[in-house]
Protein backbone atom coordinates (compact mmCIF):
# COMPACT_ATOMS: atom_id res chain seq x y z
CA UNK A 1 0.00 0.00 0.00
CA UNK A 2 1.53 3.24 -1.25
CA UNK A 3 1.34 6.73 -0.86
CA UNK A 4 1.94 8.15 -4.01
CA UNK A 5 2.99 11.73 -3.95
CA UNK A 6 4.76 13.53 -7.37
CA UNK A 7 8.13 12.77 -5.69
CA UNK A 8 8.08 9.05 -5.39
CA UNK A 9 6.04 6.46 -2.50
CA UNK A 10 6.99 5.21 0.48
CA UNK A 11 5.73 1.33 1.14
CA UNK A 12 2.76 1.06 3.98
CA UNK A 13 3.75 -0.70 7.47
CA UNK A 14 3.23 -4.32 7.60
CA UNK A 15 1.00 -3.99 10.44
CA UNK A 16 -2.02 -1.71 9.35
CA UNK A 17 -4.79 -2.41 11.15
CA UNK A 18 -6.98 -5.29 10.38
CA UNK A 19 -9.34 -3.58 7.75
CA UNK A 20 -6.54 -3.10 6.23
CA UNK A 21 -5.85 -6.57 5.49
CA UNK A 22 -9.48 -7.44 4.82
CA UNK A 23 -9.21 -4.64 1.88
CA UNK A 24 -7.34 -7.09 -0.09
CA UNK A 25 -9.81 -9.08 -0.98
CA UNK A 26 -12.27 -5.46 -1.57
CA UNK A 27 -13.44 -5.22 -5.59
CA UNK A 28 -13.71 -1.78 -4.42
CA UNK A 29 -10.20 0.02 -5.41
CA UNK A 30 -8.94 3.80 -5.76
CA UNK A 31 -6.02 5.25 -6.63
CA UNK A 32 -4.82 8.32 -4.55
CA UNK A 33 -2.06 10.74 -6.03
CA UNK A 34 -0.37 13.42 -3.17
CA UNK A 35 0.94 16.56 -4.08
CA UNK A 36 2.79 19.53 -1.71
CA UNK A 37 3.60 19.20 1.62
CA UNK A 38 4.11 16.82 4.68
CA UNK A 39 0.63 17.86 5.65
CA UNK A 40 -1.05 16.63 2.33
CA UNK A 41 1.19 13.80 3.10
CA UNK A 42 -0.33 12.96 6.48
CA UNK A 43 -3.96 13.76 4.98
CA UNK A 44 -3.63 11.60 2.67
CA UNK A 45 -2.84 8.70 5.21
CA UNK A 46 -6.32 9.97 6.80
CA UNK A 47 -7.83 9.57 3.65
CA UNK A 48 -6.23 6.16 2.71
CA UNK A 49 -7.40 5.21 6.56
CA UNK A 50 -10.86 6.16 6.23
CA UNK A 51 -11.20 4.70 2.52
CA UNK A 52 -9.76 1.10 3.42
CA UNK A 53 -12.25 1.24 6.42
CA UNK A 54 -15.16 1.62 4.41
CA UNK A 55 -13.79 -1.74 1.91
CA UNK A 56 -11.38 -0.11 -0.27
CA UNK A 57 -8.80 -1.03 -1.95
CA UNK A 58 -5.50 1.12 -2.73
CA UNK A 59 -3.84 0.34 -5.93
CA UNK A 60 -1.08 1.66 -7.37
CA UNK A 61 -2.11 2.42 -11.31
CA UNK A 62 -4.88 4.43 -11.94
CA UNK A 63 -5.92 1.87 -14.89
CA UNK A 64 -6.17 -0.44 -11.43
CA UNK A 65 -8.84 1.94 -9.95
CA UNK A 66 -12.84 2.44 -9.93
CA UNK A 67 -12.05 5.79 -8.01
CA UNK A 68 -9.03 8.25 -8.99
CA UNK A 69 -8.36 10.50 -6.27
CA UNK A 70 -5.89 13.83 -6.22
CA UNK A 71 -4.62 15.51 -3.14
CA UNK A 72 -4.00 18.92 -4.31
CA UNK A 73 -1.58 21.59 -3.47
CA UNK A 74 -2.33 25.48 -4.07
CA UNK A 75 0.33 26.67 -2.64
CA UNK A 76 1.92 28.14 -6.10
CA UNK A 77 0.44 27.97 -9.67
CA UNK A 78 2.51 25.47 -10.73
CA UNK A 79 1.48 23.02 -8.05
CA UNK A 80 -2.27 23.73 -8.46
CA UNK A 81 -2.16 23.29 -12.08
CA UNK A 82 -0.34 19.77 -11.93
CA UNK A 83 -3.49 18.67 -10.89
CA UNK A 84 -5.55 19.94 -13.63
CA UNK A 85 -2.95 18.38 -16.51
CA UNK A 86 -3.74 14.92 -14.46
CA UNK A 87 -7.34 15.72 -14.85
CA UNK A 88 -6.84 16.41 -18.59
CA UNK A 89 -4.96 13.50 -18.89
CA UNK A 90 -7.11 10.28 -17.76
CA UNK A 91 -10.36 12.41 -19.02
CA UNK A 92 -10.82 9.64 -21.25
CA UNK A 93 -10.76 6.68 -18.30
CA UNK A 94 -14.20 8.10 -17.37
CA UNK A 95 -15.92 5.94 -20.23
CA UNK A 96 -14.18 3.14 -18.34
CA UNK A 97 -16.91 4.35 -15.82
CA UNK A 98 -13.86 5.43 -13.23
CA UNK A 99 -14.58 8.20 -10.80
CA UNK A 100 -12.39 11.33 -10.16
CA UNK A 101 -12.03 12.99 -7.06
CA UNK A 102 -10.33 16.30 -6.16
CA UNK A 103 -9.49 16.80 -2.30
CA UNK A 104 -7.49 19.17 -0.33
CA UNK A 105 -6.25 22.90 -1.37
CA UNK A 106 -6.94 23.08 -4.97
CA UNK A 107 -10.30 21.67 -3.92
CA UNK A 108 -11.27 23.86 -0.98
CA UNK A 109 -9.80 26.88 -3.34
CA UNK A 110 -12.16 26.59 -6.49
CA UNK A 111 -15.04 24.42 -4.84
CA UNK A 112 -17.67 23.19 -6.97
CA UNK A 113 -15.62 25.56 -10.51
CA UNK A 114 -13.67 22.93 -10.28
CA UNK A 115 -16.72 21.14 -12.15
CA UNK A 116 -16.69 23.15 -14.75
CA UNK A 117 -12.73 23.09 -15.76
CA UNK A 118 -13.05 19.42 -15.43
CA UNK A 119 -16.38 18.44 -15.67
CA UNK A 120 -15.78 14.35 -15.20
CA UNK A 121 -14.82 15.35 -11.65
CA UNK A 122 -17.27 13.56 -8.96
CA UNK A 123 -16.20 14.44 -5.45
CA UNK A 124 -14.65 17.45 -4.60
CA UNK A 125 -13.86 17.72 -1.15
CA UNK A 126 -11.30 20.32 2.00
CA UNK A 127 -9.31 18.64 4.44
CA UNK A 128 -11.35 19.88 7.30
CA UNK A 129 -14.26 17.74 5.77
CA UNK A 130 -12.01 14.42 5.37
CA UNK A 131 -13.97 13.02 8.72
CA UNK A 132 -17.49 13.27 6.46
CA UNK A 133 -15.44 10.79 3.32
CA UNK A 134 -17.51 7.14 4.62
CA UNK A 135 -21.05 9.27 3.87
CA UNK A 136 -19.59 10.92 0.27
CA UNK A 137 -18.05 7.82 -0.51
CA UNK A 138 -21.84 6.02 -0.38
CA UNK A 139 -23.81 8.82 -2.47
CA UNK A 140 -20.91 8.44 -4.56
CA UNK A 141 -21.68 4.63 -4.83
CA UNK A 142 -25.23 5.21 -4.44
CA UNK A 143 -24.90 7.52 -7.43
CA UNK A 144 -22.54 5.49 -9.80
CA UNK A 145 -25.50 3.00 -10.28
CA UNK A 146 -28.50 6.07 -10.93
CA UNK A 147 -25.55 7.40 -13.18
CA UNK A 148 -25.60 4.08 -15.58
CA UNK A 149 -28.80 4.09 -16.10
CA UNK A 150 -28.91 8.24 -16.56
CA UNK A 151 -26.21 8.14 -18.67
CA UNK A 152 -28.56 5.86 -21.43
CA UNK A 153 -30.82 8.73 -21.16
CA UNK A 154 -31.25 11.63 -22.94
CA UNK A 155 -29.59 14.81 -22.17
CA UNK A 156 -32.60 16.47 -21.56
CA UNK A 157 -33.81 14.26 -19.45
CA UNK A 158 -36.58 15.99 -17.66
CA UNK A 159 -35.84 17.39 -13.78
CA UNK A 160 -37.31 14.27 -11.79
CA UNK A 161 -34.73 11.87 -13.26
CA UNK A 162 -32.37 13.33 -10.77
CA UNK A 163 -34.87 12.97 -8.03
CA UNK A 164 -33.04 9.71 -7.01
CA UNK A 165 -29.89 10.97 -6.40
CA UNK A 166 -31.56 13.73 -4.01
CA UNK A 167 -32.93 10.94 -1.68
CA UNK A 168 -29.54 9.93 -1.20
CA UNK A 169 -28.50 12.74 0.83
CA UNK A 170 -28.31 16.50 1.99
CA UNK A 171 -29.07 18.01 -1.44
CA UNK A 172 -27.76 21.68 -2.14
CA UNK A 173 -29.66 22.79 -5.05
CA UNK A 174 -27.31 25.35 -5.89
CA UNK A 175 -24.13 24.82 -7.79
CA UNK A 176 -22.64 27.99 -6.18
CA UNK A 177 -23.71 27.67 -2.52
CA UNK A 178 -21.07 25.64 -0.24
CA UNK A 179 -22.18 23.30 2.03
CA UNK A 180 -20.84 24.91 5.64
CA UNK A 181 -19.72 22.45 9.05
CA UNK A 182 -18.55 20.34 6.67
CA UNK A 183 -21.95 18.15 5.34
CA UNK A 184 -21.14 16.43 2.42
CA UNK A 185 -23.86 17.69 -0.26
CA UNK A 186 -25.09 16.03 -3.52
CA UNK A 187 -25.11 18.84 -6.02
CA UNK A 188 -27.50 18.60 -9.16
CA UNK A 189 -26.17 19.53 -12.10
CA UNK A 190 -29.49 19.68 -14.57
CA UNK A 191 -28.41 23.19 -15.18
CA UNK A 192 -25.43 22.54 -16.87
CA UNK A 193 -25.96 20.02 -20.14
CA UNK A 194 -22.71 19.22 -20.69
CA UNK A 195 -21.49 19.09 -17.35
CA UNK A 196 -24.46 16.62 -16.94
CA UNK A 197 -23.70 14.49 -19.51
CA UNK A 198 -20.64 13.91 -18.27
CA UNK A 199 -21.11 13.07 -14.95
CA UNK A 200 -23.88 12.92 -13.48
CA UNK A 201 -22.56 13.19 -9.49
CA UNK A 202 -21.28 16.16 -7.72
CA UNK A 203 -20.53 15.70 -3.97
CA UNK A 204 -18.75 18.65 -2.25
CA UNK A 205 -17.50 18.68 1.24
CA UNK A 206 -16.41 21.63 1.58
CA UNK A 207 -16.05 23.91 4.99
CA UNK A 208 -15.65 28.12 5.29
CA UNK A 209 -12.36 29.63 6.81
CA UNK A 210 -14.49 29.88 10.11
CA UNK A 211 -15.13 26.25 10.52
CA UNK A 212 -14.10 24.70 14.49
CA UNK A 213 -14.37 21.16 12.62
CA UNK A 214 -11.17 19.43 13.49
CA UNK A 215 -8.98 17.06 10.82
CA UNK A 216 -8.97 14.10 13.51
CA UNK A 217 -10.31 10.82 11.32
CA UNK A 218 -10.86 7.73 12.60
CA UNK A 219 -8.36 5.90 10.69
CA UNK A 220 -4.73 6.63 9.46
CA UNK A 221 -3.13 4.49 7.35
CA UNK A 222 0.71 5.09 7.91
CA UNK A 223 3.09 5.09 5.43
CA UNK A 224 6.72 4.66 7.21
CA UNK A 225 6.80 1.74 10.59
CA UNK A 226 8.98 3.69 12.04
CA UNK A 227 8.50 7.37 11.92
CA UNK A 228 4.93 8.87 11.86
CA UNK A 229 2.77 11.88 11.26
CA UNK A 230 0.88 13.73 14.05
CA UNK A 231 -1.08 17.22 13.58
CA UNK A 232 -1.31 19.23 16.38
CA UNK A 233 -2.67 22.60 14.70
CA UNK A 234 -4.53 23.01 11.74
CA UNK A 235 -5.02 26.39 9.23
CA UNK A 236 -3.49 29.79 10.39
CA UNK A 237 -4.20 32.99 11.33
CA UNK A 238 -1.29 34.69 9.94
CA UNK A 239 -1.96 35.60 6.34
CA UNK A 240 1.35 36.77 4.92
CA UNK A 241 0.75 38.74 1.99
CA UNK A 242 1.81 35.80 -0.46
CA UNK A 243 -0.14 32.80 0.84
CA UNK A 244 -3.01 31.19 0.04
CA UNK A 245 -3.40 28.70 2.94
CA UNK A 246 -5.63 30.66 5.53
CA UNK A 247 -7.75 30.25 2.69
CA UNK A 248 -7.86 26.63 1.93
CA UNK A 249 -6.71 25.61 5.27
CA UNK A 250 -9.01 27.69 7.57
CA UNK A 251 -8.26 29.22 10.96
CA UNK A 252 -6.12 27.62 13.65
CA UNK A 253 -7.20 24.79 15.64
CA UNK A 254 -4.99 23.17 18.13
CA UNK A 255 -5.69 19.73 19.55
CA UNK A 256 -5.75 19.00 22.92
CA UNK A 257 -2.17 18.09 24.50
CA UNK A 258 -4.44 15.26 25.88
CA UNK A 259 -5.37 13.81 22.56
CA UNK A 260 -1.51 14.27 21.03
CA UNK A 261 0.28 12.81 23.78
CA UNK A 262 -2.44 9.60 23.24
CA UNK A 263 -1.80 9.34 19.88
CA UNK A 264 1.78 9.59 20.51
CA UNK A 265 1.94 7.08 22.70
CA UNK A 266 -0.17 4.81 20.88
CA UNK A 267 2.28 5.28 18.12
CA UNK A 268 5.10 4.07 20.83
CA UNK A 269 3.25 1.09 21.92
CA UNK A 270 3.17 -0.12 17.99
CA UNK A 271 6.58 0.25 17.23
CA UNK A 272 7.17 4.10 15.97
CA UNK A 273 10.70 5.86 17.52
CA UNK A 274 10.07 8.80 15.27
CA UNK A 275 7.38 11.60 15.57
CA UNK A 276 6.74 14.33 13.48
CA UNK A 277 4.97 17.18 14.51
CA UNK A 278 3.18 18.99 12.05
CA UNK A 279 1.19 22.04 11.78
CA UNK A 280 1.34 25.39 9.56
CA UNK A 281 2.28 26.80 12.33
CA UNK A 282 3.32 24.57 15.08
CA UNK A 283 4.73 27.13 17.88
CA UNK A 284 0.99 28.92 17.71
CA UNK A 285 -0.17 26.01 19.33
CA UNK A 286 -2.33 26.64 22.21
CA UNK A 287 -3.59 24.16 24.21
CA UNK A 288 -7.34 23.64 24.18
CA UNK A 289 -7.38 21.82 27.51
CA UNK A 290 -10.28 21.24 30.03
CA UNK A 291 -10.79 20.25 33.52
CA UNK A 292 -13.25 17.45 34.07
CA UNK A 293 -16.05 19.92 34.20
CA UNK A 294 -15.60 21.16 30.58
CA UNK A 295 -13.71 24.46 32.11
CA UNK A 296 -10.77 25.41 30.23
CA UNK A 297 -7.76 25.63 32.50
CA UNK A 298 -3.69 26.26 31.43
CA UNK A 299 -2.98 23.91 29.23
CA UNK A 300 0.67 22.96 27.95
CA UNK A 301 2.75 25.63 25.99
CA UNK A 302 3.97 23.79 22.71
CA UNK A 303 7.64 24.08 24.05
CA UNK A 304 5.92 22.03 27.21
CA UNK A 305 4.06 19.61 24.73
CA UNK A 306 7.63 18.94 22.73
CA UNK A 307 9.38 18.13 26.05
CA UNK A 308 6.37 15.91 26.92
CA UNK A 309 6.47 13.56 23.47
CA UNK A 310 10.58 13.38 23.94
CA UNK A 311 9.91 11.23 27.40
CA UNK A 312 7.77 9.09 26.19
CA UNK A 313 9.43 5.67 26.53
CA UNK A 314 10.41 4.21 23.25
CA UNK A 315 10.09 7.65 21.30
CA UNK A 316 13.73 8.67 20.07
CA UNK A 317 13.34 11.65 17.79
CA UNK A 318 10.95 14.14 17.51
CA UNK A 319 10.80 16.73 14.92
CA UNK A 320 8.20 19.78 14.53
CA UNK A 321 7.51 21.62 11.43
CA UNK A 322 6.94 24.19 10.57
CA UNK A 323 7.85 27.38 13.16
CA UNK A 324 6.85 31.24 12.46
CA UNK A 325 9.50 33.64 13.74
CA UNK A 326 6.96 35.48 15.26
CA UNK A 327 6.03 32.71 17.79
CA UNK A 328 9.32 30.93 18.21
CA UNK A 329 9.90 31.55 21.66
CA UNK A 330 13.30 30.73 23.68
CA UNK A 331 11.26 28.08 25.39
CA UNK A 332 11.81 26.05 22.43
CA UNK A 333 15.66 26.14 22.25
CA UNK A 334 15.69 25.39 26.11
CA UNK A 335 13.18 22.05 25.62
CA UNK A 336 15.98 21.21 22.68
CA UNK A 337 18.54 21.76 25.30
CA UNK A 338 17.36 19.52 28.05
CA UNK A 339 15.25 16.68 26.38
CA UNK A 340 18.14 14.73 23.96
CA UNK A 341 15.72 13.16 22.24
CA UNK A 342 14.13 16.68 20.46
CA UNK A 343 16.01 16.58 16.99
CA UNK A 344 18.28 19.66 16.64
CA UNK A 345 16.87 21.30 13.74
CA UNK A 346 14.86 23.84 13.10
CA UNK A 347 13.49 25.36 10.39
CA UNK A 348 12.76 28.59 10.50
CA UNK A 349 11.42 30.76 7.14
CA UNK A 350 12.54 33.54 6.62
CA UNK A 351 11.14 34.69 3.01
CA UNK A 352 13.12 37.54 2.70
CA UNK A 353 16.23 39.20 4.40
CA UNK A 354 15.06 42.54 3.34
CA UNK A 355 12.99 44.15 6.65
CA UNK A 356 11.11 46.30 3.78
CA UNK A 357 9.84 43.46 2.19
CA UNK A 358 9.37 41.21 5.28
CA UNK A 359 6.61 44.11 6.40
CA UNK A 360 5.45 44.23 2.25
CA UNK A 361 4.85 40.21 2.99
CA UNK A 362 3.01 41.37 6.35
CA UNK A 363 5.61 38.68 8.03
CA UNK A 364 5.36 40.73 11.49
CA UNK A 365 9.05 40.76 12.10
CA UNK A 366 12.38 42.50 11.21
CA UNK A 367 15.26 41.35 9.86
CA UNK A 368 17.06 42.26 13.40
CA UNK A 369 14.16 40.43 15.41
CA UNK A 370 14.43 36.80 13.06
CA UNK A 371 18.20 37.55 13.76
CA UNK A 372 17.63 37.60 17.34
CA UNK A 373 15.98 34.21 17.32
CA UNK A 374 18.83 32.38 15.39
CA UNK A 375 21.27 33.82 18.07
CA UNK A 376 18.85 31.87 20.67
CA UNK A 377 19.50 28.81 18.89
CA UNK A 378 22.96 29.85 18.04
CA UNK A 379 23.73 29.65 21.66
CA UNK A 380 22.11 26.59 22.37
CA UNK A 381 24.11 23.64 24.23
CA UNK A 382 23.29 21.44 21.33
CA UNK A 383 24.54 22.19 17.94
CA UNK A 384 20.86 22.56 16.33
CA UNK A 385 20.87 22.72 12.19
CA UNK A 386 18.81 25.31 10.56
CA UNK A 387 16.70 25.93 7.72
CA UNK A 388 14.51 27.83 5.86
CA UNK A 389 11.99 29.04 3.30
CA UNK A 390 13.14 32.37 0.70
CA UNK A 391 10.66 33.67 -1.49
CA UNK A 392 12.20 35.78 -4.38
CA UNK A 393 10.29 38.12 -6.76
CA UNK A 394 7.70 39.03 -4.53
CA UNK A 395 6.24 42.57 -5.44
CA UNK A 396 8.52 45.29 -5.40
CA UNK A 397 11.57 43.68 -4.77
CA UNK A 398 14.60 45.66 -5.31
CA UNK A 399 18.30 44.35 -6.25
CA UNK A 400 18.75 45.53 -2.86
CA UNK A 401 16.51 43.79 -0.61
CA UNK A 402 17.35 40.96 -2.86
CA UNK A 403 21.24 41.56 -1.81
CA UNK A 404 19.94 41.51 1.84
CA UNK A 405 18.61 37.93 1.56
CA UNK A 406 21.91 36.89 -0.25
CA UNK A 407 24.19 38.73 2.94
CA UNK A 408 21.41 36.90 5.19
CA UNK A 409 22.07 33.25 4.28
CA UNK A 410 25.81 34.45 4.54
CA UNK A 411 24.90 35.76 8.62
CA UNK A 412 22.70 32.75 9.24
CA UNK A 413 24.68 30.13 7.57
CA UNK A 414 21.66 27.70 6.80
CA UNK A 415 21.94 24.06 6.72
CA UNK A 416 19.38 24.27 3.61
CA UNK A 417 16.73 26.26 1.85
CA UNK A 418 14.22 25.60 -0.11
CA UNK A 419 13.67 28.76 -2.13
CA UNK A 420 10.98 29.58 -4.52
CA UNK A 421 10.09 32.30 -7.29
CA UNK A 422 6.81 34.62 -6.14
CA UNK A 423 3.58 33.66 -7.40
CA UNK A 424 0.41 35.20 -7.07
CA UNK A 425 -2.47 33.29 -5.44
CA UNK A 426 -6.34 33.99 -5.31
CA UNK A 427 -7.88 35.59 -2.09
CA UNK A 428 -4.05 36.84 -0.80
CA UNK A 429 -3.28 40.42 -0.03
CA UNK A 430 -0.38 40.71 -2.56
CA UNK A 431 -2.57 39.69 -5.30
CA UNK A 432 -3.43 43.41 -5.52
CA UNK A 433 0.27 44.01 -6.08
CA UNK A 434 1.79 44.33 -9.66
CA UNK A 435 3.31 41.30 -10.25
CA UNK A 436 6.11 43.19 -12.35
CA UNK A 437 9.17 41.25 -11.67
CA UNK A 438 9.36 39.51 -14.69
CA UNK A 439 9.67 35.69 -14.67
CA UNK A 440 13.59 35.61 -15.76
CA UNK A 441 14.42 37.76 -13.19
CA UNK A 442 12.78 35.89 -10.77
CA UNK A 443 14.51 33.02 -12.09
CA UNK A 444 18.00 34.90 -12.01
CA UNK A 445 17.52 35.76 -8.54
CA UNK A 446 16.29 31.89 -7.86
CA UNK A 447 19.47 30.78 -9.48
CA UNK A 448 21.40 33.38 -7.79
CA UNK A 449 20.20 32.55 -4.05
CA UNK A 450 20.67 28.43 -4.81
CA UNK A 451 24.70 28.79 -5.76
CA UNK A 452 25.24 31.30 -2.89
CA UNK A 453 23.24 28.58 -0.40
CA UNK A 454 25.34 25.69 -2.38
CA UNK A 455 28.70 27.39 -1.17
CA UNK A 456 27.41 28.07 1.96
CA UNK A 457 26.27 24.03 2.34
CA UNK A 458 30.13 23.06 1.00
CA UNK A 459 31.67 24.83 3.71
CA UNK A 460 29.50 23.65 6.33
CA UNK A 461 29.30 19.88 5.66
CA UNK A 462 33.28 19.71 5.25
CA UNK A 463 33.12 20.88 8.92
CA UNK A 464 31.16 17.11 9.39
CA UNK A 465 34.03 15.18 8.07
CA UNK A 466 35.56 13.19 11.40
CA UNK A 467 32.60 13.28 13.23
CA UNK A 468 30.24 10.51 14.67
CA UNK A 469 26.65 10.56 14.37
CA UNK A 470 23.83 8.43 15.15
CA UNK A 471 21.56 8.04 12.25
CA UNK A 472 17.92 6.32 11.80
CA UNK A 473 18.69 4.26 8.59
CA UNK A 474 15.79 4.64 6.34
CA UNK A 475 16.78 1.74 3.47
CA UNK A 476 19.54 0.57 1.02
CA UNK A 477 20.57 2.00 -2.10
CA UNK A 478 21.71 -0.96 -4.61
CA UNK A 479 23.60 0.64 -7.11
CA UNK A 480 25.77 2.52 -5.08
CA UNK A 481 25.88 0.05 -2.11
CA UNK A 482 25.31 2.24 -0.06
CA UNK A 483 22.88 2.55 3.38
CA UNK A 484 21.02 5.40 4.04
CA UNK A 485 20.86 7.15 6.79
CA UNK A 486 19.10 10.08 8.46
CA UNK A 487 20.60 12.24 11.11
CA UNK A 488 18.73 14.35 14.16
CA UNK A 489 19.88 17.30 12.20
CA UNK A 490 18.09 16.26 9.34
CA UNK A 491 21.17 15.87 7.28
CA UNK A 492 21.29 12.59 4.85
CA UNK A 493 24.26 10.44 5.65
CA UNK A 494 25.33 7.58 3.11
CA UNK A 495 27.28 5.06 4.98
CA UNK A 496 28.77 1.56 4.10
CA UNK A 497 29.17 -0.75 6.29
CA UNK A 498 32.65 -2.62 5.02
CA UNK A 499 33.28 -4.02 8.80
CA UNK A 500 29.72 -5.87 9.11
CA UNK A 501 28.65 -9.00 7.81
CA UNK A 502 25.58 -9.67 5.76
CA UNK A 503 23.84 -11.22 8.59
CA UNK A 504 24.08 -7.87 11.03
CA UNK A 505 23.47 -5.62 8.42
CA UNK A 506 21.48 -2.19 9.51
CA UNK A 507 17.71 -2.57 9.67
CA UNK A 508 15.72 -0.01 8.28
CA UNK A 509 14.48 1.76 11.22
CA UNK A 510 17.61 1.33 13.54
CA UNK A 511 19.81 3.98 14.94
CA UNK A 512 23.72 3.24 14.40
CA UNK A 513 26.49 5.41 14.64
CA UNK A 514 28.13 6.90 11.65
CA UNK A 515 31.21 8.76 11.17
CA UNK A 516 31.48 10.95 8.28
CA UNK A 517 34.37 10.73 5.97
CA UNK A 518 33.49 13.01 3.00
CA UNK A 519 30.54 15.35 2.54
CA UNK A 520 28.62 17.07 -0.54
CA UNK A 521 26.05 20.26 -0.89
CA UNK A 522 23.16 17.81 0.06
CA UNK A 523 24.39 14.99 1.60
CA UNK A 524 27.14 13.52 4.13
CA UNK A 525 28.99 10.37 3.20
CA UNK A 526 30.57 7.63 6.57
CA UNK A 527 31.28 4.37 7.32
CA UNK A 528 29.47 2.64 10.31
CA UNK A 529 31.11 2.65 13.46
CA UNK A 530 30.96 -1.00 15.02
N1 LIG B 1 4.72 32.14 -3.98
C1 LIG B 1 5.93 31.56 -3.78
N2 LIG B 1 6.22 30.84 -2.69
C2 LIG B 1 5.27 30.72 -1.74
N3 LIG B 1 5.27 30.10 -0.55
C3 LIG B 1 4.06 30.26 0.01
N4 LIG B 1 3.26 30.98 -0.79
C4 LIG B 1 4.00 31.29 -1.88
C5 LIG B 1 3.73 32.03 -3.06
N5 LIG B 1 2.55 32.61 -3.27
C6 LIG B 1 6.44 29.41 0.01
C7 LIG B 1 6.90 30.05 1.32
C8 LIG B 1 6.46 29.05 2.33
C9 LIG B 1 6.61 27.75 1.56
C10 LIG B 1 5.88 26.59 2.12
O1 LIG B 1 6.11 28.07 0.29
O2 LIG B 1 8.30 30.15 1.29
O3 LIG B 1 7.23 29.07 3.51
FE1 LIG C 1 1.21 30.89 4.87
FE2 LIG C 1 2.32 32.74 6.43
FE3 LIG C 1 0.50 31.03 7.44
FE4 LIG C 1 2.95 30.15 6.76
S1 LIG C 1 2.49 31.67 8.36
S2 LIG C 1 0.98 29.16 6.27
S3 LIG C 1 3.41 31.40 4.98
S4 LIG C 1 0.13 32.59 5.90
Amino acid sequence: MKIKTNSGGQECPPHMCSSVILSHMSHKTFYLETFGCQMNVHDSEKVIGTLVHEGYRQVETVDEADLILYNTCSIRDKAEQKVFHRLADYKKLQAKGKKFGVLGCVAQQEGEKIFERAPHVSLVCGSASYRNLPQMLVQLEGAQVEGGRLRNASLDAPADLFADLSALDSIDSHPSKIAKGGAASLVKTRDSGLAARDSLVRITGLDDRETDECFETEFTARTNPHRGYITIIEGCDKFCAYCVVPFTRGKERSRTSESVLAEACQMADLGYTEIQLLGQNVNSYKDPATDRAGKSRAGKTFAELLAAIGEIRGIQRVRFTTSHPRDFGRDIVDAIDAVPTLCNHVHLPVQSGSTRMLDAMQRLYTRDQYLERISWIKAAKRDISITSDVIVGFPGETEADFAETLDLLDEVGYDSVFSFKYSPRPNTPSLQLEDAIPEEEKARRLEALMARQREIQIIRNKNYIGTIHEVMVEGYNEPRSQWIGRTAQNKTLNFTAAAVQAMAAPQPGSYVSVIVTSSFPNSLVGELVV
